[in-house]
């Protein structure tokens, strides 16, 4: 189903091309949480953090990877002591985030790139709304999963739009076989209520 709403199909009609990526998110950024939380229904961020909340220990510090406007960190911070860092690739995203006061730090970083992080350096990473039409592609797990700790939690949204499209399934059981990552469960969940859209939640553990 394709939606009807012209924010996000400005959104989903991007090709991943990081100037319009942040042009977009430029123009978005200061009414992205009413447009989305109350005018979408967007529920995949609370989602997300209950289970990545239910995933980790005290203290745990935990990636927030393509942190946007900081929903995640503030769902995150409100039901754990999560220590809790976000990236993201739009400057004027990242000033939102910065407002919550909920991350530790904040910077710019292109998730489609090697990160500028250590191998094994966090407790968890997660990520919402990022796995989607015209954003990040499969190959990009691949650098969250490096920069956690083995047997750590990733907890990242695909949108039902690019899960066959982009063959992630392949993407993760490839993953597996190489013994990067073990996929715990993937699990159908609400993303834009009031779209009527989907995603896969994929809870993964790094080998
Ligand atoms: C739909 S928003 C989701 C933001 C937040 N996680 C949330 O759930 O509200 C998608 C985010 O992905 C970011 N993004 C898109 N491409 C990216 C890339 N290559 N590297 C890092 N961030 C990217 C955008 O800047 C935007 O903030």
């Amino acid at each position: 189903m394709a939606s009807e709403n012209p924010l996000l199909k400005r959104a989903y009609a991007l090709n991943g091309d990081q100037n319009q990526i942040r042009a977009v998110y430029a123009n978005w950024a200061k009414t992205y949480e009413a447009d989305t939380l109350i005018g979408m229904g967007y529920v995949a961020p609370a989602i997300a953090a209950e289970t990545m909340a239910q995933e980790i220990g005290q203290n745990d510090v935990i990636l927030d990877a393509g942190c946007g406007t900081g929903l995640v960190g503030k769902e995150l911070r409100s039901l754990s002591d999560a220590v809790i860092d976000g990236i993201d690739l739009s400057p004027d995203m990242l000033d939102q985030a910065r407002k919550k006061d909920v991350y530790r730090t904040l910077n710019k970083a292109d998730l489609t790139a090697s990160l500028d992080i250590g191998d094994a350096r966090y407790d968890g990473v997660i990520s919402v709304g990022v796995f989607t039409s015209g954003h990040v592609g499969p190959t990009a797990m691949n650098e969250l999963i490096r920069v956690i700790k083995p047997g750590a939690p990733a907890i990242i949204t695909v949108h039902e739009q690019v899960w066959h499209k982009d063959g992630y399934r392949d993407h993760l059981d490839q993953m597996e076989k190489d013994d990067l990552a073990k996929i715990c469960t993937i699990r159908e969940t609400p993303y834009h209520q009031n779209e009527g859209y989907h995603c896969k939640l994929c809870i993964l553990q790094a080998a």
